[in-house]
Formats: structure tokens, sequence, C-alpha cells
């Protein structure tokens, strides 16, 4: 090849080898269409006093590259979004890829169906990943997200309460354990591909997305996780056959911290906040957002939980609200000692139940 060939010019090497690699990893994106190895977001109530306007649709958003708190510039409703770069990975590929690529979407509340999912977990989330990585979303948004087909979009009956949803980025073999999960996890799929080159490696997820039958199913399971760039992660998946509040009689013990637990209060018998084993559970009823915003758990339908102490450093996202009711649903948390996504959830705590009728602040 003659010297200063159109071949031999850096640019065009530089883009010749770098484009397929970008175009394969499938990765959670921020907000501003990069990679990152987790991304976490809290979509703030339609009744919070503050300085943020309140549609109902403005989210405190952090990951990996910026891990503080901030009002996103975004709407949960807008595909820019970290939520809707990450899912634009699923949109424009499923049809294209779609022998490459393995996703699934699961929620008990499945959009444009009647069928209320009581059989499957109470868990929402989705996943994507080719032979080389994904991610893995968990988040507790009804009705969401909407089909391939159809493309981004938030539901509007997403907007009243509080919301949270976390990202995390794994290399393909995570995944392995991530469908051993699901065993447990038992999650209400909507929409999913799982082509058969994922079989050996997917074989529930493969089973759960054909709606064939599951082997016998372990009572939990703990599995522990580590994302692309070597954060751990525990992820914790019981099945509808460990009848007990998660909360309290897996995480905290398991954990051995004090947990302050934000969920949903409103659905059957609340759990008042609980001092009877060793690690307790309290359950907080006050946020305070960044900029002033603050709010009352009875208007967030987000699910989280965080250590009291501060040196013990846990933070865990998923699935179960503490409600009598919840103790016969499957579903998960998955949880980190990340010191930034510590501080940022712990911070938000304005004030909890303690045992005793008489209540707490911090
Ligand atoms: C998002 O919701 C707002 C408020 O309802 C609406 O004005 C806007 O058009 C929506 N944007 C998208 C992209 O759907
Ligand atoms: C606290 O939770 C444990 C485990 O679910 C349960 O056995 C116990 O009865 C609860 N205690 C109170 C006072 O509710
Ligand atoms: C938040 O509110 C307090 C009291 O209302 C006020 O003093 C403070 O300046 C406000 N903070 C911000 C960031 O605006």
């Amino acid at each position: 090849m003659p010297a200063g060939s159109a071949w031999c010019h850096p640019a065009l090497l530089l883009l010749l080898s770098s484009a397929p690699l970008w175009a394969a990893e499938i990765s959670c994106r921020n907000e501003d269409g990069e990679t990152v190895d987790w991304f976490a977001l809290y979509k703030l109530p339609k009744h919070a006093k503050g300085e943020i306007p309140m549609l109902g649709l403005e989210y405190m958003y952090m990951d990996a590259l910026a891990p503080e708190w901030q009002l996103s510039k975004y709407l949960i409703n807008m595909t820019q979004g970290a939520l809707g770069q990450t899912l634009k990975q699923l949109y424009e590929t499923y049809e294209s890829e779609r022998n490459s690529i393995a996703y699934a979407i699961y929620n008990d509340e499945v959009p444009e169906s009647d069928s209320d999912g009581w059989k499957r977990g109470h868990t929402k989330g989705f996943l994507l990943l080719d032979k080389s990585q994904g991610f893995w979303v968990i988040h507790s948004v009804p009705l969401f997200p909407p089909i391939p087909e159809d493309g981004y979009g938030y539901p509007a009956t997403g907007e009243s309460y509080g919301q949270t949803a976390i990202c995390i980025t794994f290399k393909y073999d995570q995944f392995t354990e991530i469908d051993q999960q699901m065993l447990s996890y038992n999650p209400g799929i909507y929409s999913c591909s799982i082509p058969n080159i994922f079989q050996a490696d997917l074989p529930n997820l493969q089973k759960l997305c054909a709606g064939s039958r599951l082997p016998s199913v372990p009572l939990r399971h703990l599995s522990k996780l580590q994302s692309a760039h070597g954060e751990i992660f525990l992820h914790f998946a019981k099945s509808h056959l460990f009848i007990d509040d998660i909360y309290v009689a897996w995480m905290a013990q398991e954990l051995k911290t004090d947990l302050l637990a934000e969920s949903w209060q409103h659905s059957g018998q609340k759990l008042p906040s609980n001092c009877s084993l060793d690690y307790h559970v309290y359950n907080i009823n006050l946020i305070g957002m960044p900029l002033n915003s603050t709010f009352y758990s009875i208007n967030d339908h987000s699910k989280w939980a965080v250590s009291r102490e501060y040196k013990d450093q846990w933070t865990c996202i998923g699935d179960l609200n503490r409600a009598a009711e919840q103790a016969w649903r499957s579903g998960g948390f998955v949880c980190t000692q990340n010191e930034h996504i510590y501080k940022a959830f712990r911070h938000l705590i304005i004030h909890y139940e303690s045992c005793t009728d008489a209540s707490t602040s911090i």
C-alpha cells in the first residue's frame, strides 16, 4: 500500500477501530448519552413543598461520574433523560439485532393490559444485554416502560407519587447470576426476547420469556454481583413462599445494620417500625430533597432503605413495600455500600418513626 494512502490516515484508523466497539457497548447511559457504570434517580412527587415547580415529572439524578443529587434538566417523560437514553438502546436495536441481544421488561402492572400480575413477583424493571455486557434497571413505576414497538414514554399514572430507579452496567458473566435470581424473583415479563445463543447461560429468563414452567424455586437467594467497573452489589431475591417482611426478617439481619425504610404505605396493612430482632427497621415519614423540596412518605411510591448508622453505609433499592400482604409476594432489593449513593439517600431523611409511639428526628 503506498504511503499516504487513505487507509493510513490516523483519523480514519481511529474511526474504524472505535466505532464498532462503541456501538456494541450496551450500558447505562447518563443524561448526555454517555456510558456510566450506574445511575440512580428519584422522581419527585407532585405534592412536594419547595422551590422546584411540581409537574410530577421532575427528578433528582446522580451517577458514577457525578455522584451527587442534581435536579435533572429534563423531565422524566423526555427521551433525553437517563431512562430515555438507556432505553433507546433497546428501542433502536430490538429488531435489527434480534439474534444477538437479549432483553426482558417486567412489571406487576403491565401497560395496556387488564391483568394485575398478582401471580408473579411484585417486581418492576428491565434488562438488555449482548454477549459482551448489558444493564439492569430496577424501578418502582407501574405501567412502565412501554414495549419496544411503542418507543419511549412515561405513564401519567406515575406522576403523582415519588418513584426511584437504579441502573447498573454488568459484564456478560454477571447475567448468569442475575438469571439465577429470577427463580425466586419470578418477574411478570411482558416483553422479551432471549435468543438461543443465550440458552445455556440464561435458562430461567428464557423459560420465563417463553411462559414455560420454572424448575423448583429456592425460598430466597442472595447474589453478589459486580458492576462493569468493579462495584459490588448484593441482590436479595425472595420467593412468594418466604412469607415474611423482607426488610426485617432478612435484609437488616443479613446486612447486620439497622435500616431506615421508605416504601408505599397506602395499600393493605402498613407494618410499623420493628425492633423485635437484633437489627431494627424504622419507617421514614418525611423526606427533604436538595433545593428545599420536602414531602411526606405518604406521597412516595419508591422503595428503598439505608443504614441508620453512617458507619454501616448500606443503601438498598428495590421492589417490595413494608406492608403485611407483601410477605406473600416475590421480589427483591439491590444493595450497595457505595459511599456516594449512601450519603445521597441518607441525607434525604428528615424524620422516621421510632418503635415506641414517640417519633424520632434525625
Ligand atoms: C412531558 O409532560 C409535559 C407535561 O405534561 C408535557 O407538556 C410534555 O409535552 C411532555 N413531553 C413529552 C416528550 O412527552
Ligand atoms: C417484627 O418483624 C418480625 C419479622 O417479620 C416479626 O416476627 C415480629 O412479629 C415483628 N414485631 C412486631 C412488634 O411487629
Ligand atoms: C431553604 O429554606 C430556608 C428556610 O425557608 C432558607 O433559609 C434557605 O435559604 C432555603 N435554601 C435554598 C437553597 O434556597
